[in-house]
Order: C-alpha cells, then sequence, then structure tokens
C-alpha cells in the first residue's frame, strides 16, 4: 500500500493523504539554519545545533504523533450559524486534524509545499530556507473557489523554545521566569536571555498588517486547551498578550476578504539573528533590542518576488549538486535513488550527522566520529569544500593517542567529554574518508594542513600524521590473538565486551569495568586492512616510501592473525570476548555468524583468491538475508547475556540484536562485487531500497524515499518494519555500494575508474560524472555474461580500467566501456 508517489520530474515525493504510518519528514535548510517538516507541517527549526540554539519547540514521544510544528489556522469569518462547514481548520490537517477535500504535501530538495481545500478555500504554503540566510519562509497563497467573496482570518502560531532545548525540557522552575518578548510593527521578536549572555534572537514576521497578537502560550490556546482549537482562534480574536516568563509562542491574526476566484499571497519569516556584542541594544543604554541589524533582511524577505528568486536559487543549488553524477539504467529505482534522493539524504547526514530527525531529538547526539567519516564517503563529490573542512573539524577532535572524542558538539566543534573516547575503530574512519576526499580531488595538499589535537592551539600537525597516528593507535592495542582490541565497542556500539552492565540506567559504553586486554575485534582488523591499503596509497603518493612498505607489512601482519584467529571455517569471526571466546562462531550458542566481519574483510581483500570470500558471502546469503534484508547476525541472542552488552538487550529482532540494520548491508553488496556477483550485489541493493519498498509502506511505515537505519528482522513480529530514517551511515554506503561498485564509477588516487559489476540482465547504462573539473559522458554496453571491462576514451582503447587525467583544459571526455 502506498500513501503517495514519486514525482521524479520535479525531484519530489508527493504524499497524498496526511494520515502517513509515521510522520514523514523533510530538512529545511541545508548551511546553518535547519528545520525538520513533516508531511503534517509538524517539526522544529535551529540554528547550527539542535541542543544548543534551537528556536522552536518540538514534543517527542508525545501524543498524538508529531506535536509542535509551523502552524498555520484558517477561520471562516463569514460562518452561518446554519453552514456545516468548518469555523477554523488547519491546512496542513494538522494540528485541528479537520477532514480536507483534497491534500497533497510535496517534499522537495530542501522545502515542502502543502497543499489543500476545504470548503471552496484553497491553501498553498511552501516552506524553505533561503541560501545565505538564518531564517526560513512559509510562503501561503490562498485562493477562494466559493461563487461569492470569503471573509477569512489566518493564524500563525509556533512555540519558542528557550534556546538549549535540553534545558528548555527540564529545568522549569527557572524557564518559567525566564521568556521575554518584544512586538513592534508587527514583528515578534523572542529575546529570552538576551539581557545577559545571549547577543541572539528570534522572529517572527507578516508581509500583511496584523489584527492581533499573542505571545503568551496560554492566552492564545486558552488554560487546558491544545493546539487543535486555540480559543483565540475559534473566538477570531487575539488579546496582544506579551510574555513575561511562562511560554512565549509566536501567534499572529491576519484579516483578508477574497473575492470569488480571489488568490492572494501571505508571507511569513521565521529567523535567528546575532547582534554584534557591542551593539545589541538600541538605544545602546536600554534594555531594548536593537533591530536595526534585522529588519532590512525581514523587509527583503516579505516581497513576493525575493521569496520566488530565492526559492529558484534553492532549485539551482540542488541541480547543481546532483549534477555531478547522473545515471541512466534499465531500473527506475536505481535512477530515482541515485540522481536524487540518496544523494539528498547523504546530504542531511552529512548537515546533521545523528543529531535531529524524527527519530533523534536533538539533544542527545552531536556530530559522530566514525559516522561523519563515513558520511563523507558519499558526499565528498558533492560538496569537497565543506568535506575538507569537516575533516579538520573530526580530525581537531582527534587526541595525542591517535584515539578520537565519539562525538563533538556542532556549535562549538569540541569534544563530548560525558561520552569521551575508546571506541577503538574510531580513528581508522578517519583514513577512509580522507582517502575518499584525495581520491575525489586530488588535493594532495590537504596532507600538510596543520591540525590540532583535542583542538588544543600549539599542538597542530599535519592531518597526514593524524592519520599516522589512527593507524598506530590500532598497532598499540592488540590483544592475545594480535587482533586489535575493541575498547568500549567498535562500529557495533552495542557489542560492549568491557562492560559487564547490571544495574539499570548504567551506560553500556561508558560504564567499562573490565581492563580492556583481552576482548579483540576482528571487524577493526578488517578495518585496519582496508585503512592501511588506504594509507599505504596515500604514503607512496606521498613521497613516504618507505612507510608506504611499513603499512604493507602491518597490514600482511593483520591478515595473517585474522585468518589464524579470525577464520571460523566457513565465515570470519566477529570478536572475542572478555574471557577469550570468540563470538560469532559456530562454537557459540546464539549470535554464530554477524554480518559486519564478512562485509568488511571481503571489502579488505581477505578471501578473494582462494575462495574464502566467497564462503563467507554464501554463509551470509543462507543463514543472515531475508527478503527485508540481512540481518546483523543469527541466531537472535534470546536474553541478556552480561559479557555482550547492550546487543542481548534489544528485543530479538530489533536493532544490533539481529536487525536489519541497514549500514551493513551495502558492505556486502560491495563484497559481493569484489568476488563478481553481480545479480546477488544488485539483489540486495533492491531488498532495502527504499523506493522499492514504497509498495508496501503499510509495512516498512518510514519514508519511502529515504533509507532507515533499522528494519525489523524475522526474530521480530514486525519483520520489514522500518525505524529511524534519515540520518544513518545507510546513505552513504549505499550510494558507495551502486555508485562506485555496482555501477563502477570510481574516483582512486590515479584517476577515475570504471568497472562495472552489473547484473546479467542489463544492456548496460549511461551516466554523466563530473570529476576534478572534467565531464565523463559514460556509455556502458554488456557484450557478455562477465565482469570483464575494455575501455575507450575518445575513441581510443586504453589499458586497465582507470582512465588518467585528460589534457590540461579538456572539458569533456567520452567513455565507452564493453562488459563481457
Ligand atoms: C548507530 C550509530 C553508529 C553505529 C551503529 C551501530 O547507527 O550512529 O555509530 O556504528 O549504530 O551500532
Ligand atoms: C544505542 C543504539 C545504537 C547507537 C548508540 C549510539 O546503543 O542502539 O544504534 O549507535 O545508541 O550511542
Amino acid at each position: 500500500m502506498q500513501f503517495g508517489y514519486f514525482d521524479d520530474e520535479q525531484r519530489e515525493y508527493v504524499i497524498t493523504r496526511p494520515d502517513t504510518p509515521l510522520p514523514w519528514i523533510n530538512y529545511l535548510g541545508c548551511e546553518e539554519y535547519f528545520g525538520i517538516i513533516s508531511n503534517t507541517a509538524g517539526g522544529y527549526s535551529f540554528y547550527k545545533d539542535a541542543r544548543l540554539r534551537r528556536l522552536t519547540r518540538y514534543r517527542y514521544n508525545n501524543a498524538p504523533l508529531d506535536s509542535g510544528g509551523r502552524y498555520i489556522y484558517l477561520r471562516d469569518d463569514g460562518f452561518p450559524s446554519n453552514s456545516n462547514g468548518p469555523l477554523f481548520w488547519s491546512p496542513t490537517w494538522q494540528p485541528t486534524r479537520h477532514r480536507l477535500d483534497e491534500y497533497e504535501c510535496r517534499h522537495g530538495l530542501g522545502y515542502t509545499a502543502i497543499r489543500s481545500k476545504l470548503a471552496g478555500i484553497e491553501s498553498h504554503i511552501r516552506y524553505f530556507v533561503p541560501l545565505g540566510e538564518n531564517l526560513e519562509i512559509w510562503e501561503l497563497t490562498l485562493t477562494n473557489h466559493r461563487s461569492k467573496p470569503a471573509n477569512l482570518s489566518v493564524f500563525s502560531a509556533i512555540e519558542f523554545c528557550l534556546w538549549d532545548a535540553w534545558d528548555d525540557a527540564t529545568n522549569f522552575q527557572r524557564n518559567y521566569s525566564i521568556g521575554q518578548v518584544e512586538v513592534l510593527d508587527g514583528v515578534i521578536y523572542h529575546k529570552s536571555e538576551y539581557r545577559e549572555r545571549r547577543n541572539h534572537f528570534a522572529y517572527l514576521a507578516c508581509s500583511e498588517k496584523l489584527s492581533g497578537f499573542d505571545t503568551q502560550r496560554e492566552a492564545f490556546l486558552g488554560a487546558y486547551r491544545g493546539w487543535d482549537s486555540p480559543s483565540a482562534v475559534e473566538a477570531g480574536r487575539m488579546s496582544n498578550s506579551i510574555a513575561y516568563g511562562w511560554q512565549p509562542v509566536g501567534t499572529q491574526h491576519i484579516k483578508l476578504r477574497l473575492n470569488a476566484g480571489e488568490g492572494k499571497k501571505v508571507i511569513f519569516i521565521l529567523g535567528y539573528h546575532e547582534n554584534p556584542q557591542d551593539e545589541k541594544f538600541d538605544p545602546p543604554d536600554s534594555q531594548t533590542l536593537n533591530k536595526r541589524t534585522v529588519i532590512p533582511i525581514i523587509r527583503r524577505y516579505l516581497q513576493a518576488n525575493q521569496v520566488e528568486h530565492a526559492f529558484q536559487a534553492l532549485r539551482a543549488y540542488w541541480d547543481r549538486l546532483l549534477e555531478k553524477l547522473q545515471v541512466t539504467t534499465p531500473d527506475g529505482h536505481t535512477n530515482r535513488m541515485v540522481n536524487i534522493w540518496n544523494a539528498y539524504q547523504v546530504m542531511a547526514a552529512f548537515n546533521l550527522s545523528r543529531s535531529a530527525s524524527y527519530f533523534e531529538s536533538g539533544v542527545g547526539r552531536g556530530i559522530g566520529f566514525r559516522d561523519s567519516n563515513q558520511d563523507l564517503l558519499g558526499c565528498v563529490q558533492l560538496v569537497p569544500e565543506r568535506a575538507r573542512q569537516r575533516i579538520f573539524d573530526l580530525a581537531a577532535t582527534q587526541l595525542p593517542s591517535g584515539g578520537a572524542y565519539h562525538q563533538y558538539q556542532p556549535l562549538t566543534k569540541r569534544g563530548n567529554h560525558e561520552v569521551g573516547s575508546d571506541f577503538n575503530d574510531d580513528p581508522l574512519w578517519l583514513v577512509l574518508s580522507v582517502a575518499a576526499y584525495i581520491k575525489e580531488t586530488g588535493d594532495w595538499e590537504v596532507l600538510c594542513e596543520p591540525v590540532p589535537y583535542d583542538n588544543l592551539p600549539g599542538s597542530e600537525e599535519p592531518l597526514y600524521n593524524h592519520l599516522e597516528r589512527s593507524i598506530q593507535y590500532t598497532l598499540d592495542r592488540t590483544g592475545p590473538h594480535g587482533l586489535p582490541l575493541i575498547g568500549r565497542a567498535d562500529w557495533n556500539d552495542c557489542l560492549n565486551l568491557n562492560c559487564f552492565s547490571d544495574t539499570p540506567g548504567q551506560s553500556f559504553q561508558t560504564t567499562t569495568n573490565k581492563d580492556g586486554k583481552v576482548a579483540e575485534s576482528i571487524f577493526i582488523a578488517g578495518l585496519f586492512v582496508l585503512a592501511v591499503d588506504e594509507m599505504a596509497g596515500i604514503a607512496r603518493h606521498y613521497q613516504h616510501g618507505r612507510e608506504a612498505d611499513e603499512f604493507c607489512d602491518a597490514a600482511q601482519e593483520m591478515r595473517t592473525a585474522i585468518w589464524a584467529a579470525g577464520w571460523d571455517g566457513e565465515w570470519f569471526r566477529r570478536a572475542y570476548d572478555d574471557l577469550g571466546h570468540p563470538v560469532g562462531s559456530k562454537e557459540c550458542e546464539e549470535g554464530q555468524i554477524f554480518i559486519e566481519p564478512q562485509g568488511i574483510c571481503v571489502m579488505a581483500g581477505l578471501g578473494i583468491d582462494d575462495g574464502r570470500a566467497k564462503q563467507a558471502l554464501d554463509a551470509v546469503a543462507e543463514r543472515l538475508a531475508t527478503p527485508h534484508g540481512i540481518v546483523l547476525h543469527q541466531p537472535a541472542y534470546s536474553r541478556y547475556y552480561l559479557h555482550l552488552g547492550e546487543i542481548s538487550s534489544y528485543p530479538p529482532g530489533y536493532k544490533e540484536n539481529a536487525g536489519i540494520f541497514c549500514h551493513t548491508n551495502p558492505w556486502i553488496i560491495i563484497a559481493e562485487t569484489r568476488i563478481d556477483r553481480g545479480d546477488c550485489a544488485y539483489d540486495y541493493y533492491l531488498r532495502i531500497n527504499p523506493s522499492v519498498r514504497e509498495e508496501i509502506s503499510e509495512v516498512h511505515k518510514c519514508e519511502p524515499y529515504v533509507y532507515a537505519q533499522m528494519i525489523a528482522g524475522g526474530d521480530a513480529p514486525t519483520f520489514g518494519e522500518a525505524k529511524n530514517s534519515w540520518l544513518t551511515g545507510t546513505a552513504a554506503w549505499n550510494y558507495v555500494a551502486i555508485t562506485q561498485w555496482i555501477l563502477g564509477i570510481r574516483p582512486t588516487f590515479e584517476g577515475l575508474e570504471i568497472a562495472p559489476v552489473i547484473p546479467s540482465a542489463w544492456s548496460g547504462f549511461d551516466a554523466v560524472r563530473h570529476y576534478r573539473g572534467v565531464r565523463y559522458v559514460i556509455q556502458v554496453m554488456r557484450k557478455g555474461s562477465g565482469n570483464k571491462v575494455q575501455l575507450e576514451v575518445d575513441g581510443k582503447a586504453i589499458e586497465g580500467t582507470v582512465i588518467t587525467p585528460p589534457r590540461a583544459g579538456t572539458k569533456e571526455v567520452q567513455v565507452t566501456v564493453r562488459v563481457a
């Protein structure tokens, strides 16, 4: 069952009924100001940091679902008492949930438009954030389709958050007394804490003259009433309340008379603004907010032509980004995901890491070290300059030991002390992201840039040294089998082998009560080989030939350790626990085989020559693959194991306890291409592809246009149900798997490689890839059933699969690829 459809031409997903199984969200903003917006206008906004600079309130985990948003109410002021039409309603359905005659929500790239019709009044609201601005626009167009004039009231409503979202949700004894606003010329300014240490404020403006406003929540809603029936909307009258403590809100009231057939545009702006520290007040010795700095911005965006201009600029921005790679394959799902939605989701993950979504509350996690490094793998080609900066930000939270803070706060860019470090896989991901960045851009200079450790001035070293320390960190921490010690956890945050947690509330990750000298990770071992191979490539180019050899030796030693203690006979083991017993082995009662080491070890090249890679992947196919995707391990843990940790805390089939943890599926997809099984790789690719799953939306439940972190595995009664959409490494890795390994268009240090491993039934595909300033027009033709590649560049056959950069000044290259 579907709740909408893809409009590929417009690059939109069109939702045709408001009551989707879960709120289906989109993101506004792509630079510093962001918002989440659901298909019924729910969500919230923030500046840079969803925890520290939250503009509006949203109530997670509330009933009804999706509470808090950018609300508009329409009121029929000519409502005759004998009418059966409604007195007031929400044109976005929420929060009144009045039945609408027509409804349609279009989620596009960086914008959302909701159109509806009721009682002859059509409403169209377009929400977006103009490029370069810290504000969002709600552009409302009302049309009277009645045969008579309509007298309408329009109300806007948002609830301000008192900036720090965590504090806002907990510290009521203080917060009920700090709310402050100013209202001038119809603009509502929210300035709580501005009198003291803040120099920023929020504002809500409207293009029409107000009939009234309210800024005290209960004055607008009425005591004990909700957003579904505000008393001010019901009465059609505001009380011009000025909040002084309690709950500051921004609500505005305008009155319109629309003749039959007449349309009218009304613009609302919600924004964030900072004043220079010495120009906070106007006059300077007063406590009055200085508005002179923001008024020109407000004036500008209250003009319809400026709004249209900004909207077109936003569309052009996304067109430019997506242009980097466009493909035409025989499969519509692949085209749509590669050309539009997967790239878009990768950008959302890049922008927000794991901070704010319908499942991430914005207060819990900032920028994750391993998460963001993996996100970079999917977006270095889209935003290379920003990727470069992100690499520096991440590397600056690395510690002198080579370890890294697991997370940092986007506003301050400082490592998060509560979570700390010692997730032993973390530093290796930095090597992969830097390698991906250089392969894309050819920017070797990046390695010379000085970057501090732990953000300490004076500790700067070239980025290259950071990478060396990342590698050394693993070498300094090996266990009894010569395999890397796992630390608090490796990629699988929930496999906690050094934390025997028996008390409710104890963190599974940070309560480390074992000395950590025994438990080892074969996943990190595989990741190490992958990273060291990249390091060898980097060192060779960086004129560090001797080091390159040392890296190769280190990789060889690690491979030997993996074969000696990490191979279970038919697949790779997962780990060794604190007692030295294997995890992910036939010897185990539960959790006999895990997906992660099969993926990462084969990606690192292990067992490709001697058939053991194939054996491992056959075991995955036989034991882990399901119609909804590949589960994390089998058998699921049926009870809590003190020595394994959080993984066994989840009910079987969910999350890390044998859920389909989608992040890991593309590792298997890539591994399958490494052993030339294109059909199998592609089959796995389709199983978790959200567009393919659109037709089972009632089962899948999450948005059909983006990947979710997890789909319930076969051990759960809700098999096939997705959770935690949007902010997941699944986006980047699937993008890498389909574009670089199945379609095979792969940046290398030397140039663009083209080595597709496509399904046997495909006759070929076309692609246009912009790479290091050159447009590669690629035509792939299948001439036989294998994966042998013969390349012709501008009509001339070349050796191998890598196209070295063409002569300087070349703008376009024609590539013909014969696959046989
Ligand atoms: C979450 C985390 C990620 C971790 C994964 C597996 O997605 O963000 O860091 O690797 O779970 O536990
Ligand atoms: C929990 C989640 C896991 C996530 C981690 C982040 O352990 O199960 O997926 O990576 O929290 O801290």
